[in-house]
């Protein structure tokens, strides 16, 4: 394995002084001091959680709440009724192999919010409504397909190698840029539908970013905002995003919304894992290299820590994550808690072998300590204790694999996600 993560990748969202910090980082797993993660099945009053009964009454919601509290804040409820409309239909996307629809999911009583551009793929000619997997995705719509018909996003960008984003906007050459990280023509094959959408049609994603994203429409104080310990981040707006596109899926007649999972990469796939934690509509979620915020144990000094994120990306977050950068023992919450508010659902956790930043063992490790929730709905794990070798996914209801490769997501995670969301569906 690599000491530190390939420069390649990460460049492409990455300032200069942050790619310093990763090689800085520690790399040694012999240098992590010892650590005690937080208690799963205790509740606050100190109960021992022994049903799943008790997991749902008592503890899920502590545990939601803690992770409201401490991490990514709490979702205001006041955004009122949401409005979804048809743009466009082509009949014929993907070299003719899927149905394409575009469609604005914006609010009624904040009119001023420019809504989402949510993108959605339908494969053509199936006898039923069909599994969908639904993610953001960091450019606009149209780079995430191959076809070359859609409007460029006029929304702020964020710059990155390959992107073709130009003075913070879309240009032609973003065309397709996120294509291979979006499996489009593989999943309509398999019988999936896609629903993406920008994550910045909520949220432009830098610290500034809220002054005219929906969480600045939401205050009542608007861009004069000052956010508060528990008030919810970007990632909380973005996972919003999702929920309301599982909103409109309830009423497409091409998509099952019974069998929605919910995917990300990196960023989008802490914002995944947090989607999959509020909705339980999500049926499946799934978490692709997220790393510290995310999947990875935040306890485990390695790559990323709570003090880098917090200061490189302290929107994400709600005010208060920041308190635990150098003091994560105090932090009542941890990763594993995360994963387990998926349970009974499945979960799907991927690493990659190279991306030494977002810690893969802490990934894998918050799956296997996850566990002790999921047997209590009669749900089998992961099967083994240690990391398995690259390119092996194992478990059952937690399922995991580490590629090999960078940072990213490829065909080679798009096949093990479609088969894992057939196994869990049953379609
Ligand atoms: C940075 C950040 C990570 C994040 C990643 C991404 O590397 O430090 O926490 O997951 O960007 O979203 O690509």
């Amino acid at each position: 394995m690599r000491l530190f993560p390939p420069l390649g990748c990460a460049l492409a969202l990455f300032p200069l002084a942050a790619l310093a910090q990763q090689k800085q980082a520690n790399y040694d797993e012999s240098a992590i001091p010892p650590y005690v993660l937080p208690p799963l099945l205790q509740s606050e009053a100190g109960v021992q959680i022994t049903s799943a009964a008790e997991w749902i009454t008592t503890r899920r919601s502590e545990v939601l709440g803690l992770f409201e509290k401490h991490v990514f804040g709490k979702a205001p409820s006041n955004w009122g009724k949401v409005i979804c409309e048809t743009i466009s239909v082509n009949t014929d996307a993907l070299n003719g192999k899927a149905v394409r629809k575009l469609v604005r999911i914006s609010l009624a009583d904040y009119p001023e919010w420019q809504g989402i551009e949510l993108m959605l793929h339908l494969p053509k000619n199936t006898a039923k409504p069909v599994p969908c997997f639904v993610g953001a995705s960091f450019g606009g719509n149209e780079a995430v397909t191959s076809d070359n018909d859609l409007p460029l996003s006029t929304r702020w960008m964020r710059p990155g190698k390959g992107s073709g984003v130009v003075d913070n906007h879309s240009t032609e050459k973003s065309r397709g840029s996120e294509q291979e990280r979006w499996q489009l023509e593989l999943a309509v094959s398999e019988g999936f539908a896609v629903a993406t959408y920008y994550c910045g049609d909520v949220e432009p994603d830098h610290p500034e970013g809220w002054k005219t994203g929906l969480r600045s429409f939401l205050s009542k104080e608007g861009a004069a905002k000052d956010w508060k310990d528990g008030e919810w981040g970007a990632i909380g707006a973005w996972a919003w995003g999702l929920s309301r596109i599982a909103d409109f899926l309830a009423s497409e007649p091409g998509v099952d919304a019974k069998k929605l999972a919910v995917i990300g990469h990196s960023r989008l796939g802490k914002t995944s894992l947090w989607a999959g934690a509020q909705d339980t509509r999500f049926g499946v979620v799934i978490s692709n290299n997220s790393g510290e915020g995310g999947a990875a144990l935040m306890r485990r000094n390695i790559g990323e820590t709570t003090a880098i994120i917090t200061k490189a990306f302290p929107h994400w977050f709600t005010k208060t994550y920041a308190n635990y950068a150098n003091n994560e023992a105090a932090c009542p919450v941890d990763s594993h808690m995360l994963v387990a508010l998926a349970a009974p659902r499945g979960v799907y956790i991927a690493s990659a072998e190279e991306d030494r930043w977002a810690d893969p063992k802490g990934e894998f490790l918050a799956g296997l300590h996850a566990q002790p929730v999921f047997t209590l709905f009669g749900k089998k794990g992961y099967g083994v204790t240690e990391l398995p070798p690259v390119n092996t996914p194992i478990g059952e209801g937690i399922r995991y694999h580490i590629r090999t490769g960078s940072h990213d997501i490829t065909r080679y995670d798009w096949e093990q996600y479609i088969r894992f969301a057939r196994s869990q569906f049953g379609s």
